[in-house]
């Protein structure tokens, strides 16, 4: 049966993340390839309810699966957030005869798509961009590979003069409702302790632990912190006051949302955005595409918002084990 999908629009939405422009790459020249034409919408929802929209060709991807960013630019639209937004939004689409959407972005944009295709039916399928890697239905959300090498890379030069100065160094990472990014980077850190939001944390452990370590020789700390956890500079002063050691912190921000996308981003990028593509053309709507055991996986928009990993508390213990 031929594909009711003629022309599908493509949009990032939400805080950008490495790998995004490979995941519009592949969609682009996947969807070409099957005949289809390809709509360009910039800065996300809100680029859409202006009609921000361009043609999309082989020509207008090259040279892009390497870049960080989106060459689509990326927004917060609170216009759509309402009913009469997203219907709006359903009325530019068909005006422009876009008849699939491709929406590439987090938690709140996977919830906007969902929201479009129950109150429009507009053929929508969601890709899991965020550095955050809190969405259902996928291992690992487009962008935060990357995350966390760059976040390393700092944590790797601040280690070099906390030793040398003898320091706590305090380093707050991404990630507002999830710890994912705070707790992989202390393990991959070798850091002595790490705040995230899934868990309960005791300052006076820790302070206990800092200065019984500093009594046995232990010259330098590295404590990671989650931004919706606790602030780097908070969680600094405490350690201070309490410990009268000396403490600096460093808040990474969005540093760690630029940058080259590692190999890991680009492929699952690029896999996704075909899997998107054949979704799309096979009448297979209203659901996000992830890759789960190295398998593309697919689940309802509606379900894939919002995960809390398994494991946490098992992670840090192995981070204090390890310490
Ligand atoms: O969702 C991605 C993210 O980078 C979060 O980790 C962070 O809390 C938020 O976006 C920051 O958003 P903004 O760029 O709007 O300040």
């Amino acid at each position: 049966m031929a594909s009711k999908i003629k022309k599908i629009g493509i949009l990032t939405s939400g805080g950008d993340g490495p790998g995004m422009n490979a995941a519009i790459r592949s969609v682009t020249r996947y969807a070409l390839h099957y005949g289809l034409e390809v709509a360009g919408i910039m800065r996300g929802y809100q680029g859409l309810l202006e009609e921000d929209i361009i043609p999309m060709n082989h020509r207008s991807v090259s040279n892009v699966i390497n870049k960080g960013g989106t060459i689509l630019k990326t927004a917060r639209s609170k216009d759509f957030a309402t009913d009469e937004g997203k219907l709006k939004a359903a009325e530019n689409l068909r005006k422009h005869n876009i008849d699939g959407l491709v929406v590439i972005g987090g938690d709140g944009s996977y919830r906007g798509a969902a929201r479009l295709f129950e109150v429009s039916g507009i053929p929508s399928v969601g890709l899991p961009g965020t550095i955050d890697n809190d969405l259902m239905g996928t291992d690992q959300t487009i962008g935060c590979a990357t995350a966390i090498n760059t976040a390393l890379e700092s944590i790797d030069k601040i280690r070099d003069t906390a030793q040398s100065m003898e320091r706590v160094f305090v380093v707050e990472v991404m990630g507002n409702k999830s710890g994912y990014i705070a707790m992989e980077v202390a393990l991959a850190a070798g850091a002595e302790d790490v705040i995230i939001p899934e868990r309960p944390f005791d300052y006076k452990t820790m302070h206990a632990e800092i200065s019984e370590g500093n009594k046995k020789g232990k010259i330098n700390w590295i404590i990671i912190t989650a931004e919706g956890a606790a602030k780097a500079e908070d969680v600094a002063n405490h350690i201070t006051t309490e410990t009268g050691l000396e403490t600096r912190y460093v808040v990474l921000g969005h540093v760690q949302r630029g940058g080259t996308p590692s190999g890991q981003d680009r492929i699952l990028s690029t896999r996704l955005g075909a899997a998107a593509v054949d979704l799309l053309l096979n009448g297979i709507y209203g659901k996000a595409v992830g890759v789960l055991q190295d398998e593309i996986n697919v689940i309802d928009l509606k379900d894939a918002t919002r995960r809390v990993h398994a494991e946490m508390e098992q992670r840090y213990e192995l981070l204090k084990i390890l310490t």
